[in-house]
């Protein structure tokens, strides 16, 4: 399983990844946002595990890949599809990155890369992402991946203590034009 883009590969997860994971899944900044962290080793591991089991599943309905950066030969972050499981026409999307390569691009290209695939590889119909309100860079990657900002839940969930709103961006198979992006 490899998708390739200008900079980036994104391919299945190795068990020898998780230290490159690790070094990213520690850093609160990274996960201010998230449901989970900062991880503890044994967390980072999980992760690894059920990328890994996801894998090999079959059909397989969670693609959670390592993005790999070319010209470093680095592992970067992760990003991933979703199958809904009673829907499996449609997904969700996910991503995360290490402190270091933010605000390069990165994070836009790998969900532009997933979504081609999720329309043209999995057939999908709809593909969606959330994120926090307050989380600028993801709404960016978002919005400038071409997804629609479709909703603005106020107050549905709590992270870490916080009430927080949630965006819900999506996108239909008849509106992605791959030669646009
Ligand atoms: C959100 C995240 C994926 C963005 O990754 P990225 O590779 O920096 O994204 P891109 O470079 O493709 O684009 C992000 C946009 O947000 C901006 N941005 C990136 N990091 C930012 C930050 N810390 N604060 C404000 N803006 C930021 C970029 O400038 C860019 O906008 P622009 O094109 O208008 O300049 C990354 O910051 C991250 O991994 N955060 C932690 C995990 C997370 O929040 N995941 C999403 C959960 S929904």
């Amino acid at each position: 399983m490899i998708i390739e883009t200008e900079r980036l590969i994104l391919r299945d997860f190795q068990k020898s990844d998780w230290k490159e994971v690790h070094e990213y899944s520690i850093d609160p900044d990274v996960s201010v946002f998230m449901e989970w962290g900062p991880n503890s080793q044994e967390d980072t591991l999980k992760f690894i595990d059920n990328a890994m089991s996801g894998s090999r599943q079959k059909p397989r309905r969670l693609y959670e890949l390592a993005v790999i950066l070319k010209g470093e030969a680095r592992l970067i972050g992760a990003s991933g599809i979703r199958l809904f499981p009673n829907e499996p026409e449609q997904a969700d999307i996910g991503y995360c990155y290490n402190k270091n390569y933010w605000g390069k691009g990165y994070a836009t290209e790998a969900c532009r890369a997933l979504l081609g695939f999720g329309f043209g590889q999995l057939k999908l119909h709809r593909i969606i992402a959330t994120c926090d309100a307050d989380n600028y860079g993801s709404s960016r990657v978002l919005e400038k991946s071409l997804m629609r900002k479709e909703a603005h839940f106020l107050r549905d969930k709590k992270v870490k203590g916080r009430w927080r709103d949630t965006f819900l961006f999506a996108v239909l198979s008849e509106e992605w034009k791959p030669s646009e992006k």
